[in-house]
């Protein structure tokens, strides 16, 4: 497996495969991988000809007062998790290789949602998600690519992204992977004390009950909220927020769900310091 910094290099040598018909599939991440990461890594290996796992930590996703300078960084670690699984390449830009001239000029923005949920508390963050992602579209021109469902807002504007611009690529979608304890796994649950790390299952535990009442015949929007809501607080979580939408369009749900409706849970929540997303779809 090879180690690519530089576009051009990482172009050169990915086109005479493409030409030879190969499938590329790419799985973008920002480094620090664990199993999730290793689930998009085995996804594609086994889709395709050759994989490409991209570790860049970019700048212009993360606010002024963020966690961009203690993101934890391991390239060496991250190559050989990414090796071990199957993967061809991981492609290791510098900032300046892949922002010459500073934060871009040129950025993609979702009009709608960009400004909800993780957005609304992030400012910036999903227009350097879209940036950067296209950046990796174009530099690599994969077939493929490869999200995790845990950043749900995330991959969803990414698989409106590439319809409203039609980028020439498949997007999959990748459960969840989490702990026996249920918690999901993060690069950032690093940072969870202990304590935090058990106080923090007040999340999925939270989720998990909103589902069984769901499935029991709740169908109160509010009542489902209140959930994960009360499991979050009883655990010494700080709720960011905690929204029943739309599968479809990520909008909210209020009022009582219809059995056509296909709605996912999306929270946020601090334990101590650090902010955890997590969801669930009801149906
Ligand atoms: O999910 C992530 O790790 C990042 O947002 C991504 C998609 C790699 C873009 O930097």
């Amino acid at each position: 497996m090879q180690i690519i910094k530089s576009i051009e290099t990482l172009r050169e040598t990915l086109r005479p495969l493409a030409k030879e018909g190969k499938t590329i599939g790419l799985v973008p991440t920002m480094g620090a991988l664990h199993e999730g990461h290793g689930a998009l890594i085995k996804a594609s290996v086994k889709d395709c000809d050759i994989t490409v796992v991209s570790v860049f930590l970019n700048p212009i996703q993360f606010g002024k007062n963020e966690d961009l300078d203690k993101y934890p960084k391991r390239l060496e670690a991250d190559a050989k998790l990414a090796e071990s699984l199957g993967a061809d390449f991981v492609f290791a830009p510098t900032v300046k290789e892949m922002y010459p001239d500073g934060d871009p000029l040129t950025m993609v923005r979702d009009e709608t949602l960009e400004s909800l949920y993780c957005g609304a508390y992030r400012p910036g963050h999903f227009r350097g998600v879209l940036t950067v992602v296209s950046k990796l579209f174009l530099i690599t021109r994969a077939n493929r690519a490869y999200f995790g469902e845990k950043d749900y807002q995330q991959v969803f504007l990414i698989e409106r992204m590439v319809k409203d611009l039609n980028f020439d690529i498949e997007i999959h979608r990748v459960p969840i992977v989490r702990e026996a304890s249920g918690l999901a796994l993060s690069s950032r649950n690093e940072y969870l004390s202990e304590e935090e790390r058990v106080q923090a299952l007040g999340i999925s535990t939270g989720l998990k009950e909103a589902k069984a009442a769901f499935l029991a015949g709740e169908k109160g929007v509010a009542k489902l909220r209140d959930i994960v809501v009360k499991s979050i607080l009883l655990n010494r979580g700080q709720v960011q927020f905690v929204e029943v939408v739309n599968q479809k369009d990520l909008q909210k749900f209020s009022g009582v769900l219809k059995s056509s409706d296909k709605a996912v849970i999306l929270v946020a929540a601090f334990f101590g310091k650090t902010r955890l997303i997590d969801n669930i779809e009801l149906n």
